[in-house]
């Protein structure tokens, strides 16, 4: 007890070393004491052993907090005396950067679906033509490849041309029970002008397992859009073709803009066309090796960056991809 009472009592490190060397040092008198153990009677050795054993564990935890106090403690002092920094000072207001539309509507829409426990999937970008195309029942000779014209690579994979094309790999992968939600950028063959860019984001949702209907997919929806809104959106169904859904919806929201009051943005009309979406194809499963006959699903892909140009009113979809700070900066959130 009384070591560590005179541990206790030390202010600064070279009384510090001093006490090291006193007692805990190789040449220290709690050393000592130990190696002195072998000269006790026999019966004895065993309980002043641990005695002295204990002892020496309390000092040395005493000693390394009293160490690093002191070096805290010094630390500190030399920034207060140190004339050259003046920690006091209120921080130069460096100006913030702020995340680009795009980035920040991902993260509004994965963090609604993560709320309703959707796996958020971060899809290739470089993917096979089985993934774009087959896997989603758009085989070699359908129509509906013409219209989606993309960058091929000399390997004979390609940049995909929309979201659907993670529909098999995360099937595969996750299925057949899985709610999954997945943006990212496609790219298409598209001569570049206001409303058309080569390169733009799509998200992609879908959600499978048994029972599974259409009332999920309204519900879904309008979670997602009431949650980046901010207010409650109604949507419909009109029906539309697409080769992964059967049946195929084109899915209306109503304005947020103008709450169905009419607006530009939707023409007056009080809803603006949102996404397709629909009930996964039996063939788009199968393809998965998930059998239709037990499970199904909804799917539903919205494109990302014309929900950023609506939001923000962006008139030019270039922009989006200039890297131009002063557009950027104009975008009040
Ligand atoms: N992949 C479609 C496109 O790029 C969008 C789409 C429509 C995705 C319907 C879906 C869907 O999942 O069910 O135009």
């Amino acid at each position: 007890m009384d070591i560590l009472n005179e541990l206790a009592k030390i202010k600064d490190e070279n009384a510090l070393t001093a006490f090291h060397k006193k007692y805990l040092s190789k040449t220290g008198e709690l050393t000592a004491q130990l190696q002195n153990l072998k000269n006790l009677p026999a019966d004895q050795r065993a309980t002043e052993g641990n005695r002295i054993n204990e002892l020496k564990r309390n000092v040395e935890r005493e000693f390394f907090r009293k160490q690093t106090a002191l070096r805290e403690q010094a630390i500190n002092d030399q920034l207060r005396a140190d004339p050259l920094v003046d920690i006091t000072i209120p921080a130069i207001n460096v100006p913030q950067g702020s995340l680009h539309p795009i980035t920040y509507l991902i993260r509004r829409v994965t963090e609604i679906c993560r709320s309703m426990g959707f796996l958020v999937v971060d899809g290739n970008e470089v993917v096979t033509e089985y993934e774009n195309f087959d896997a989603v029942n758009v085989p070699a000779d359908h129509p509906a490849r013409d219209m989606q014209d993309t960058f091929w690579l000399t390997n004979g994979k390609l940049l995909k041309t929309q979201t659907s094309a993670m529909q098999n790999e995360i099937l595969r992968k996750h299925g057949p029970v899985v709610s999954a939600i997945f943006p990212g950028r496609c790219y298409r063959n598209e001569a570049t002008d206001a409303s058309h860019e080569f390169a733009f984001f799509q998200c992609e949702g879908m959600m499978v397992g048994e029972n599974i209907s259409i009332a999920n997919l309204i519900y879904v929806m309008k979670k997602i859009l009431s949650g980046v809104y901010g207010k409650d959106i109604d949507v419909r169904l009109r029906p539309g073709y697409f080769p992964f859904v059967e049946p195929g919806f084109e899915l209306d929201a109503s304005c947020p803009f103008c709450e169905g009051k009419g607006c530009s943005v939707c023409k007056h009309s009080g809803w603006i066309e949102f996404c397709g979406c629909g009930m996964i194809h039996q063939n788009v499963l199968r393809q998965a090796n998930v059998d239709p006959e037990r499970y199904q699903g909804f799917a539903f892909g919205f494109g990302l960056t014309r929900m950023a140009m609506m939001q923000y009113a962006i008139s030019d979809i270039r922009l989006l991809n200039s890297g131009n700070l002063e557009f950027l900066r104009g975008i009040k959130r």
